[in-house]
């Protein structure tokens, strides 16, 4: 994997950073966007490029509505020359019960969450097509079933699944594209309640929550060892599915 590249959205933090670390640590270049988060994402340039010279850089963007997409990716493109890999992680996770359903949050949650995935893998088609790349996107197993109040994000999702299957279909046989859905890995940052980490544990089969390097592993895996692997949704999660 020497001298390939992947891009990482919201790479700054939590799963993307284990991500990009993992991939780092398997000979690959790594490209960052964050967003809000520079100083995470600036410690994480320097820890890379610490180990390995010119390994790291990252890009700030905001994945918002009218977007010049075709310039970020022109920008994107030049600060390594290629790209090798793009794995669509940034995304966007709160409630939205029917009574908070509102054009913000719609546009928020769906421009991050399926939005940028589609334009991104558009304006880099050319790209991954010559470089013989992939593309990952992070799901997330609550795809089906749905998570109780959480109408917006379950279709982001819903609709990240469907369009992985799409380009999966529409961009072969030059470009693989797959899903990886964590299961219970990190908990939001928000979200404090013992009781209801413990009631979402019991429902494991591997009665514990996964790691950051539990999905880094998986997207590893496809991104590196399978060739003839292209349009699945791989559930990392403990088995979590067997029980919802
Ligand atoms: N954590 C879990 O257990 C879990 C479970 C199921 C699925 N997942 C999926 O796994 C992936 C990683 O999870 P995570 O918990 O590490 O993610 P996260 O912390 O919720 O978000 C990752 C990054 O996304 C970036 N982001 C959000 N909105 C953005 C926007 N509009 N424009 C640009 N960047 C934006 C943020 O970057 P900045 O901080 O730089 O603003 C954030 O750090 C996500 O796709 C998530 O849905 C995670």
């Amino acid at each position: 994997m020497m001298n390939k590249v992947v891009l990482i959205t919201g790479g700054a933090r939590r799963i993307g950073a284990e991500t990009a670390n993992y991939l780092h640590s398997k000979g690959m270049n790594i490209l960052i966007t964050y967003s809000k988060s520079a100083s995470a994402a600036r410690a994480l340039k320097k820890s890379l490029n610490s180990k390995r010279e010119k390994s790291c850089e990252i890009y700030r963007v905001e994945f918002k509505s009218n977007l010049n997409y075709k310039k970020v990716t022109n920008d994107i493109l030049k600060i390594f020359g290629r790209i090798d890999y793009l794995i669509n992680n940034a995304s966007k996770f709160y409630p939205t019960k029917i009574n908070d359903v509102s054009e913000k949050v719609w546009l928020d949650t769906i421009d991050t969450n399926i939005k940028a995935p589609l334009f991104l893998s558009k304006h880099l088609f050319s790209e991954l097509k010559k470089r013989k790349g992939a593309i990952i996107n992070i799901i997330d197993i609550h795809v089906e079933p749905p998570l109780k109040d959480h109408i917006i994000y379950n279709i982001s999702k819903a609709g990240l699944l469907a369009l992985t299957r799409s380009l999966a279909k529409d961009l072969a046989p030059h470009i693989r594209v797959n899903g990886v859905s964590p299961g219970a890995i990190m908990w939001p940052e928000s979200d404090s309640s013992k009781k209801k980490k413990l009631d979402i544990i019991s429902k494991i089969p591997m009665r514990s929550t996964g790691e950051p390097l539990d999905i880094a592993k998986a997207i590893f895996f496809l991104l590196n060892s399978a060739p003839y692997i292209t349009g699945q949704n791989i559930n990392v999660d403990g088995g979590r599915r067997l029980n919802m």
